[in-house]
């Protein structure tokens, strides 16, 4: 396999990842005057940025003139349990308005008030009606405008249907990466002054997902083979409505736009169950709580008929619930035959987001590799022990700008030519082609369904240690396994599946031995984290997150203190601010 033929791309900053955050990124590198290359293994913002669907959270204050960046910084730290990045949720809060403004004036079409102001509707666990949408396709418009935006950028260019399998560091900073383009297989060096990950989640580590196929949470593995460190890579957040029937819809999301709006949850009895868990938010609470309530009226046996929910909107009016969710309305009548103007939905479940990822400084996105950055699901801290909804796309944008930004700097820093260790080249290369050569090995897709097997049995929304090391122990196994796993059926590289699999199969199991080791380090119940074995909080965790990084011996995890809250934002978080009802309507 030595001296495999390779071409060679020399860029300033490499973008890898082309939802959100990897093109606001991309955006604000190329303003700064850097020639930007973006790299992405589907194609050009096919992303999971467009599954948040209902809307993007900003103190506008436009609905609730009361809102400020104080109450959404309040929420944001409150809704993530103490434990996130306060500087991050600081910043988030009092730049994401302006960074919806912008997204306006690049030709974002929001919904609009009676005054023609941008309409912000409720969402769970925020004070005040504060997310900015577009209908429920908020995602896509973001992803709509961002590219609009981009494809007119002259020193920004685009690779789809390009898999990074590696990074390339030179003492010991990150200068470039392997890709092998899926269309022929040919094999690319990616030399860059910078580097940025913005390549979302690893929802499909598990079995029952809002997530598509892209996200394997390749831009963790690829930090943590770098050397960089991972952070609170335990919690994973189940979004509480996913479809469940038929079968072939299980886990498409369903937007919380939908309670929103005033959609209400109700178990096989017909009550309104959520007024036992959070009497004050009820079906508005945060998404961890929703997610356990519903699962433990399933497990009290006053589940529906497939395992979950009952999710009611049609006390609105037809005319209304289509105008305001108009996907829903859509998705449910094409993929379920139910029309959600007339029946309540049937909702369970469903894993969403990860809040932990590559650890980053809070305000450049750079991680604990010289010239490596992430921005988005890829990077861990805005968020804490469970993100609100909304949350993800004005934090993609505000640290997608950021993180280009400063990539850019360190770019220009750094502006001399860059030096590719052959060596370390050719062993990238053998490993990525190791699978055609093993004609004899195991199926990927069948070790990747293993794999999704361990992460929901044993990971599931209320954990415990045995069967945490379970995960753990069949993880690693898992791991040994899918070294010498092999391409499957045919050995060309133009196209193949079993080959690409292999690729995500390598890196899901970084992120599902970091969810294993990080949650069993954990010995609390906190946000996304809950553990039968230790029920409460502990407040000594509090102060700490949950790293994860490469050792000589494997995969290290150990606990990490933060830098503590000033006085004057904790203050902030204690302060009590005045309630708000929204008028009926409006
Ligand atoms: O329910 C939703 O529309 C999802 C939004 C989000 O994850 O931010």
């Amino acid at each position: 396999m030595a001296n495999e033929p390779y071409d060679t791309v020399d860029t300033d900053v490499l973008v890898i990842g082309a939802g959100g955050a990897g093109q606001r990124a991309a955006i604000a590198a190329a303003e700064a005057g850097c020639q930007v290359l973006v790299v992405c293994k589907s194609l050009l913002g096919k992303a999971h940025t467009v599954m948040a669907e209902g809307g993007m959270a900003a103190a506008l204050a436009n609905v609730a003139g009361a809102d400020t960046w104080e109450v959404h910084f309040q929420d944001t730290m409150k809704g993530g349990k103490l434990i996130n990045n306060w500087r991050m949720a600081h910043i988030h809060a009092t730049e994401a308005p302006e960074r919806v403004l912008e997204l306006e004036r690049w030709g974002a079409v929001f919904d609009r008030t009676r005054e023609g102001y941008i309409h912000q509707r409720p969402f769970g666990a925020h004070t005040y009606p504060r997310l900015a949408h577009i209908g429920d396709r908020t995602g896509l418009e973001i992803i709509r405008s961002l590219q609009d935006h981009l494809v007119h950028m002259p020193n920004i260019e685009v690779h789809m249907e390009t898999t990074v399998s590696s990074l390339l560091t030179w003492e010991g900073r990150a200068v470039g990466a392997l890709a092998y383009r899926r269309v022929d297989g040919a094999l690319v060096v990616y030399r860059a002054k910078a580097v940025l990950l913005a390549t979302g989640g690893a929802g499909r580590i598990y079995r029952v997902t809002s997530n598509s196929w892209e996200c394997t949470g390749d831009g963790v593995a690829l930090a943590y083979h770098a050397g960089a460190q991972l952070q609170d890579c335990e919690m994973v957040q189940f979004h509480p409505t996913g479809m469940v029937w038929p079968p072939g819809v299980r886990g498409i999301l369903v937007t919380e736009g939908v309670r929103g709006e005033g959609g209400i949850l109700r178990n096989s009895r017909g009550e309104r169950f959520m007024v036992n868990y959070d009497p004050e938010r009820m079906d508005l609470s945060s998404r961890d709580v929703v997610a356990r309530a519903i699962n433990a009226e399933v497990e009290a046996g006053r589940g529906s008929p497939h395992g979950g929910a009952f999710l009611d909107i049609s006390h609105k009016s037809p005319e209304y619930i289509r105008r305001k969710l108009p996907s829903m309305y859509e998705q449910f009548l094409k993929l379920a035959k139910v029309d959600i103007t007339k029946e309540p939905m049937e909702v369970a479940p469903t894993i969403h987001y990860f809040m932990g990822g590559v650890r980053v400084g809070a305000e450049d996105g750079a991680t604990t590799v010289p010239g490596l950055f992430a921005a988005g699901e890829v990077a861990s801290g805005l968020h804490g022990a469970n993100r609100l909804g909304g949350n993800s796309l004005s934090d993609l944008l505000v640290f997608g700008k950021r993180a280009g930004d400063a990539a850019a700097v360190f770019a220009q820093d750094h502006a001399g030519p860059v030096k590719i260790d052959r060596a370390q080249v050719e062993r990238a290369i053998e490993e990525l082609l190791g699978p055609l050569h093993r004609p004899d090995g195991e199926s990927p897709f069948a070790l990747e369904e293993e794999l999704r097997d361990v992460c929901t049995e044993y990971a599931p929304l209320i954990r415990d240690r045995e069967g945490l090391e379970k995960g753990l122990e069949r993880t690693l196994e898992l791991a040994e396994r899918a070294a010498r796993c092999s391409a499957g059926g045919p050995t060309g590289r133009a196209f193949n599946p079993g080959w690409h699999t292999a690729q995500d199969l390598r890196n899901m199991l970084v992120s599902a031995e970091a969810l294993f080791r990080c949650a069993l380090e954990r010995k609390e119940s906190r946000g996304a984290h809950a553990r039968r074995d230790y029920p409460d909080l502990d407040p000594k965790l509090e102060a700490v997150n949950m790293v994860a990084q490469k050792s000589e011996g494997g995969m290290a995890c150990f606990p990490v203190e933060r830098e503590p809250i000033p006085d004057e934002l904790r203050a902030i978080i204690d302060k009590k601010f005045p309630r708000f009802e929204l008028e009926e309507g409006s």
